[in-house]
């Protein structure tokens, strides 16, 4: 196992036979684009529970959005598998809903329309009036009511962004796979947005994998946090475990001692570990060892010069969480 002395307490990944659990299972999956040239990712293995929020940090190119398109059905491996619920996944589903960096809504319909189009899908056996009012409340939960008869066209970037989201929660798939839905939208807007994704999951227990580059947002959001080594040979080096607690705010939770600990631990990794864990997973004479697996860490539980103790046993276990108090109600 590759390890430094800033690696905080380890637990072993867990077991296959764990992971069997798990309501999404991706084994040893891999992607090469070119023969010619390394894999971009392989040894990609991990579980994720029903009802878990799962955000991934990794530098540019590392392979975030690939494996995200993989498990959605849109692109193939070229090794390994992904199964949801026991089934292999093979194409896209509705029981898989996505948001994208950029929007992708269809561009002749207005924004009610596009919502009631993917509702329609979903419950085709709904009246004209049910998927009206559903899609409305969606259109609602992301501020748009008053933009409700607009094409795309006529919104802003963020506003495109806030009708791709509020489609796939209207569509209530068995999992929401997320690539930066919010990397384009003002601070405020994405704080008002986090807060709804919150308590919409906090409601309907929502399973959730998003793509971030903001540890902040991984922090307030996850549950676990996969931190992905540098490309080529990318692979889920670390799987940081958020033990803050779940009734955590964006507006408290820097007052917990854990939530620095966490925060070093990212940044550091994405400052100095990913990159190292490149280089010796690609050179047989690096200096540091690399087995090239998964590690499971808890660097909140850890205390400045006091050895953690064994972490599993101290993480809670998934519970309710309460909904995030806005800042002030700003929006
Ligand atoms: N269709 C493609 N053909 C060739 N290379 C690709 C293709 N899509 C992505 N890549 C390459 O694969 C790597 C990972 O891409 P991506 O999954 O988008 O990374 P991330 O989302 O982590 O930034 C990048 O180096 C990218 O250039
Ligand atoms: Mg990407």
């Amino acid at each position: 196992m590759w390890n430094d002395a800033s690696t905080p307490s380890v637990a072993a990944a867990p077991a296959a036979a764990e992971r069997g659990q798990d309501f999404l299972v991706v084994e040893n999956l891999s992607k090469r684009y070119r023969a010619d040239q390394p894999p971009v990712f392989e040894n990609v293995n991990f579980g994720i529970r029903k009802g878990e929020f799962v955000c991934v940090i990794g530098h540019s190119g590392c392979g975030k959005s690939t494996i995200l398109n993989v498990m959605a059905g849109l692109e193939e491996a070229s090794g390994g598998c992904v199964f949801m619920d026991k089934r292999e996944i093979d194409g896209p589903s509705l029981d898989r809903g996505v948001v994208f960096q950029s929007h992708a809504l269809l561009p002749w319909l207005t924004v009610e329309g596009n919502l009631a189009f993917a509702v329609r899908s979903r419950h085709p056996e709904w009246s004209a009036q049910q998927v009206a009012e559903h899609s409305a409340r969606y259109i609602e939960m992301v501020g748009l009511s008053a933009a409700a008869k607009k094409k795309p066209t006529e919104l802003s970037g963020g506003m495109k962004q806030r009708v791709g989201i509020a489609r796939a929660f209207a569509v209530a798939p068995k999992m929401l796979l997320m690539d930066e839905p919010f990397g384009a939208l003002d601070a405020l807007t994405r704080g008002v947005i986090q807060d709804e994704l919150v308590r919409i999951c906090e409601e309907t227990h929502q399973t959730v994998f998003m793509i971030t580059h903001d540890v902040d947002e991984a922090i307030l959001l996850a549950d676990r946090i996969f931190l992905m080594s540098n490309g080529p040979r990318a692979r889920v080096a670390e799987i940081v475990v958020n033990t803050l607690p779940r009734d955590r705010t964006r507006d408290s939770m820097h007052h917990d001692p854990q939530y620095y600990r966490i925060r070093n631990h990212l940044l550091d990794f994405l400052v100095r570990r990913s990159h190292r864990i490149q280089q010796a997973s690609n050179s047989a004479a690096a200096e540091v060892q690399d087995t090239g697996g998964t590690v499971t860490v808890y660097p909140g539980l850890e205390e400045e010069g006091v050895a953690a103790p064994s972490a599993p046993a101290a993480v809670p276990e998934l519970v309710r969480r309460e909904p995030i108090a806005l800042a002030g109600k700003a929006a």
